[in-house]
């Protein structure tokens, strides 16, 4: 097939990348976060505008440059994010949820800083679920819109891993779920992925290893093929 740089299969479509991780505020200085760079999301929105999409990028504090030509729109909370994708998702071809949402935030934000007591051993904070945001957009009529979710698991065995990546699918009412396995050194700020992407039927659509460039372009094939299916 041609090469994916001079491929404009994509021109009139409108695709929604959210990437990057959510930050949950615990007071003025502090934050609950997580490890994802950005760089899966970031090269999924470069790879649709090269291919002639428009592209809405969901920004959560990433940790790599901006790509060119996006309509860029920064969040930090999964609130904010959640936001975000609700205006920007209406009626569009795609939404690719690359960006990792943090499933708790703290149920109250301190408005000055958090003092130790002298007195303390610990400290307990108190979370509270965040929306399950690409839940929400799947059980939402959405007549039309791709949905692609992403799942990084750390289970080792890949036929366990694919069992987890087949039920969030399906508990998402996502179109595809692009599993990768993840670890304190695999998945994270790497350059290279290598990820299994998972169909409507539960089938294995194809699996790729390799830059992030390449695997966001191969999502984007079977985003396109379900678009003109
Ligand atoms: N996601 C979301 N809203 C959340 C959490 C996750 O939209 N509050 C999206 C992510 O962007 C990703 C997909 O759901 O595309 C799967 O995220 P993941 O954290 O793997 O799934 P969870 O349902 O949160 O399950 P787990 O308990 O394994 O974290
Ligand atoms: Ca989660």
């Amino acid at each position: 097939s041609e090469p994916a740089a001079d491929r404009r299969d994509l021109v009139g479509r409108r695709i929604v990348v959210t990437a990057g991780g959510t930050r949950e505020p615990l007071d003025p200085v502090r934050f609950l976060g997580n490890r994802s760079s950005g760089k899966q999301g970031v090269a999924i929105a470069d790879a649709a505008r090269a291919r002639g999409a428009e592209v809405v990028l969901i920004a959560a504090n990433l940790e790599v440059a901006d790509p060119a030509g996006c309509d860029i729109r920064r969040v930090s909370t999964a609130l904010e994010l959640q936001a975000a994708v609700t205006a920007a998702a209406a009626g569009v071809d795609a939404v690719v949820m690359a960006a990792a949402v943090a499933d708790y935030r703290p149920a109250s934000v301190s408005e000055s800083k958090i003092k130790k007591d002298a007195s303390d051993s610990g400290l307990t904070l108190e979370l509270v679920r965040n929306p399950d945001i690409l839940a929400e957009l799947g059980r939402a009529p959405h007549d039309g819109t791709i949905l692609v979710g992403f799942a990084a698991e750390t289970e080792p065995d890949d036929d366990a891993r694919l069992a987890l990546g087949r039920a969030k699918r399906a508990a998402k009412g996502a179109d595809l779920l692009v599993l990768n396995r993840v670890g304190w050194t695999e998945g994270f700020a790497n350059d290279e992925n290598a990820v299994t992407i998972i169909g409507r039927d539960d089938t294995v659509v194809t699996e790729v290893h390799g830059a992030k460039l390449s695997v966001a372009d191969a999502i984007l094939d079977v985003v396109g093929s379900l678009l003109t299916e």
